[in-house]
């Protein structure tokens, strides 16, 4: 019998770096995604982006495009809640699945997100 492993030239490492490359920019497009960088340099929206991307991206995706909540990158937040303390408001007492956010963000926190959502989302 032929104990000889099954043959498996390994790749010249050139090869092999640009393989490994290649998967990992495969990995990012295939969801990986990052919440939109603030490109104002304003520290309360660079604040609500990692709140969004710690809290909030989960339930309604990095971009804000939805899924188990609603897209809020389409116009959404400004169209629903005219008045932004409304939109606070509804991320402090939480409704139906979305939950209060009242015990976990401090009211700082809670607007920089809000704006982050209103002003980088869209
Ligand atoms: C566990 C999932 C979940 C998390 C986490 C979550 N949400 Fe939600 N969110 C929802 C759901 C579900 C709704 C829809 C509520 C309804 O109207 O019944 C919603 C609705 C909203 C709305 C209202 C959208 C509209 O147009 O009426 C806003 C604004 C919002 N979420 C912002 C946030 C923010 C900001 C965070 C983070 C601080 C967050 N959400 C975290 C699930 C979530």
């Amino acid at each position: 019998m032929d104990h000889s492993p099954p043959t498996c030239k390994r790749l010249p490492g050139s090869i092999r770096r640009l393989a490994i490359a290649l998967s990992m920019v495969g990995l990012v497009a295939a969801g990986c995604t990052q919440a939109p960088a603030v490109t104002s340099g304003d520290a309360e929206l660079e604040l609500g982006r990692t709140i969004w991307s710690q809290r909030c991206a989960t339930c309604h995706a990095p971009d804000g495009g939805g899924g188990s909540g609603p897209a809020l990158n389409n116009g959404a937040a400004n169209d629903n809640f005219p008045n932004i303390e409304d939109q606070i408001d509804l991320v402090v007492r939480g409704k139906n699945r979305m939950p209060s956010f009242a015990t976990i963000l401090s009211e700082d926190e809670t607007r920089a997100v809000v704006r982050y959502t209103r002003e980088v989302l869209g």
